[in-house]
């Protein structure tokens, strides 16, 4: 039912399952671009590191990544890991394709439909390094609360589903 390839208005989403092979390579890409990588607690994975891990996506039940498209363009990733559907709560993070700027607001709600409408999920935690910013303001408009923190560097932001 999740693992998909579906729209939301003009927004195509793919699941990372059914890319096909440019797809992937365009993700690897878009996934070690030095403005993206920089803000990932993964970094420097191989390409075949890569094709493995999608891989791994097919027999997951807990980890759900999408590719978002606009008019055939990337606009970013979404994605949910650590999916628990008995407490409904997943972690959760999103990249841009660093061609946009201020398209963090469309991908969370892209994710906030995913999680809370088709999962059915209560809660999306998201974790951030204390200097990013960007992500940190993002999550703030769009009504994510800081929580307990766990360390000097990495802050904790919730939202729960009205
Ligand atoms: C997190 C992310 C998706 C947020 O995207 P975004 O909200 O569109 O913001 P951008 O990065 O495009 O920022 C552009 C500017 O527009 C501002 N902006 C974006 N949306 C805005 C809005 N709706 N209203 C007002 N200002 C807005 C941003 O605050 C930023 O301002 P600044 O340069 O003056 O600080 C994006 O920054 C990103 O992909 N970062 C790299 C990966 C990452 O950090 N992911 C999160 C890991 S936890």
């Amino acid at each position: 039912m999740i693992k998909e390839h579906f729209f939301i208005e003009d927004i195509e989403i793919i699941n990372f399952v059914n890319l096909d092979r440019d797809d992937i390579l365009e993700v690897f890409r878009l996934r070690n671009h030095p403005e993206i990588s920089k803000w990932m607690f993964h970094k420097n994975f191989s390409l075949q590191e890569h094709f493995n891990f999608i891989e791994t996506l097919k027999k997951d039940k807990t980890k759900f990544f999408y590719l978002l498209k606009q008019e055939g363009i990337i606009l970013g990733v979404v994605s949910l890991v650590g999916v628990d559907f008995l407490d409904k709560k997943s972690y959760a993070g999103i990249y841009k394709n660093p061609i946009f700027s201020k398209v963090g607001d469309k991908i969370l709600a892209i994710l906030e439909i995913i999680a809370f409408e088709r999962m059915q999920l209560k809660t999306i935690i998201l974790e951030v390094f204390s200097h990013n910013y960007h992500a940190i303001s993002c999550y703030e408009r769009n009504g994510y609360i800081k929580c307990k923190q766990n360390s000097k560097e990495i802050l904790i932001y919730e939202k729960h589903k009205l």
